[in-house]
């Protein structure tokens, strides 16, 4: 039986994995507050694909994927914190504020020495979350194609099992994975967004991605 996994969310990123996914035969849901807005989107993919509250979808997955605001994220964590227990949490959320960027460069609410990612962990103690897909843009997530090359997507988290479920996904989805280390490690992984987006912020250039090079 393929793996169910819950994708809490209903954004760009939501759907672009939730078709990953489904195109790579797991069991997809999704959660939203408003099931409505993704009728489109589930049309599209056949009716294949389950929606769902939050916390029905955190319920039904054996991986979560938080693809939600990242300024929600710790309040969503605490609400379904119970239905994380023991699981696989795949975080691409970005600590991203409301304030304009300067010169291209992101604000944060985060501070650079505590990740948005090691205060869910904290929340959730008893889940195995892991960093990934954070500092690419959402239409690179699944398949992207760089002249051949794979990209490096940096991962990083608590849980040894864990890490290599997401690997294993992450090779599915066409990249190298590079395992910075602990949740720590978040606190450097989760700045290269800003990285990311400051040739799209300044010269609208969104076409890119993150390759670690070694001799
Ligand atoms: N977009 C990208 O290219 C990209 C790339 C890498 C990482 N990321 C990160 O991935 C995450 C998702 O990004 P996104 O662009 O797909 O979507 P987003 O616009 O950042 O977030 C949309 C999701 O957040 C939820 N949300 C927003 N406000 C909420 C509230 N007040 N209460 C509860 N839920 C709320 C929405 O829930 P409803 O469904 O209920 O509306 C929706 O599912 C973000 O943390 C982002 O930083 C994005």
């Amino acid at each position: 039986m393929s793996k169910k996994i819950g994708i809490l969310g209903s954004g760009s990123v939501a759907q672009t994995l939730a078709s990953g996914f489904l195109k790579y035969g797991y069991q997809v849901m999704m959660g939203t507050r408003d099931p409505q807005k993704l009728n489109d989107f589930i049309g599209k993919s056949s009716g294949k694909i389950l929606v769902g509250s939050f916390l029905e979808t955190a319920q039904f997955g054996e991986i979560i994927v938080l693809a939600v605001k990242g300024s929600i994220a710790k309040s969503l964590v605490t609400e379904i914190s119970n239905a994380l227990v023991g699981k696989v949490v795949i975080d691409p959320t970005n600590p991203i504020s409301d304030q304009t960027p300067v010169d291209g460069v992101l604000h944060f609410f985060t501070d650079i020495n505590k990740s948005l990612m090691e205060e869910l962990q904290e929340i959730s103690p008893s889940a195995h979350f892991v960093k990934a897909f954070s500092c690419i843009g959402g239409n690179f997530m699944v398949d992207a194609e760089f002249n051949g090359i794979r990209p490096s997507m940096f991962i990083c988290g608590n849980d040894t099992h864990a890490k290599g479920e997401v690997t294993q996904v992450l090779h599915q989805f066409g990249f190298d994975v590079e395992d910075m280390g602990s949740v720590v490690s978040a606190r450097a992984i989760e700045p290269l967004c800003m990285l990311w987006c400051i040739p799209g912020l300044k010269n609208n250039s969104w076409s890119h991605a993150f390759k670690l090079l070694r001799k």
